[in-house]
């Protein structure tokens, strides 16, 4: 595996990739990597011939009192778990090289609507902020195909719309939500977490299983669904963001039952935010 920290130095060793017509697949990552990150690095080396992750903790996506600053940052360990899953190549760029003039004056990537509501409502310029890293590497390594995890559900869908309205080639690839055994999805910021609050944390989970299982008893009130589960997550110590059932292809209020749904809850617990989601 080779690491570039130069984007002429990741340039030499794609070139010939190209030429020879190798289809290459990237995972862009802010590192600190656990097993969610992995299943996406195997789902790119089966779909590619080559592999390239980034890991950049991008400034532009943190609001001003949120953690950039103590973002948990661990290269060492990412890349001795990049080279055991077979990565080719991993490029670490620094701020000035992918924001040469910094993050406030870089030409900036705005998916309206998408990146407004839920997620985007209690943390605004986020989206932004993920577009227009995620749109500076595309140009960077110039991608085949991407894989992005789908316990970020908006994400994966700001992304999408992202290389749709652009008209970019490049092809998104979805990577399944990986769970801890007691059903916590798996993220970086879980490290935040206490004992006490690691315990309780699954609960997220559950209230999305049982929400799903009374959408498929054929409960149509998905207002009264969702204020059950936010009071019983609030009940327990959580302090929800959001729980919603919306319409699964643009996280738009359902209109009609036929509809394909996807269940969303964003919940802090102690100084962990936990998202989670799930097909209804
Ligand atoms: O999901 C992440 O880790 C980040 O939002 C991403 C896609 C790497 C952009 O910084």
């Amino acid at each position: 595996m080779e690491t570039a920290a130069e984007l002429a130095q990741m340039n030499s060793a794609l070139t010939g990739r190209r030429a020879a017509g190798d289809r290459i697949v990237l995972v862009p990552t802010m590192g600190n990597l656990h097993h969610g990150h992995l299943s996406l690095l195997r789902k790119a080396r089966d779909y590619g011939d080559y592999v390239v992750a980034t890991i950049f903790v991008n400034p532009f996506q943190f609001g001003e009192n949120e953690d950039f600053d103590s973002y948990p940052r661990t290269l060492k360990t990412d890349l001795q778990r990049l080279e055991a899953m077979g990565c080719d190549l991993v490029f670490v760029p620094k701020i000035k090289d992918v924001y040469p003039r910094g993050p406030e004056h870089a030409t900036q990537i705005e998916v309206p609507d998408l990146s407004s509501i839920l997620c985007g409502q209690q943390r605004p310029g986020f989206f932004r902020g993920v577009a227009t890293v995620v749109n500076i590497l595309f140009n960077m390594v110039r991608p085949d195909a991407a894989v992005f995890g789908e316990k970020d559900y908006q994400q994966l869908l700001v992304i999408r719309r992202m290389v749709d309205d652009l008209h970019m080639t490049i092809e998104i690839l979805v990577g399944e939500t990986v769970r801890e055994r007691d059903g916590l999805a798996m993220s970086s910021r879980n490290n935040y977490l206490t004992p006490a609050e690691r315990e309780l944390a699954p609960m997220i989970f559950k209230q999305l299983q049982k929400v799903r299982a009374e959408l498929r008893a054929g409960e149509g009130d998905f207002k009264a669904v969702c204020k059950r589960a936010t009071d019983a997550l609030e009940a327990a110590g959580f302090k929800p963001d959001y729980f919603e059932v919306r319409r699964a292809q643009d996280l738009n209020i359902p209109t009609s039952i036929d509809d394909e749904l996807r269940i969303l809850a964003a919940a802090w617990l102690g100084k962990a935010r936990l998202i989670d989601n799930l097909a209804a």
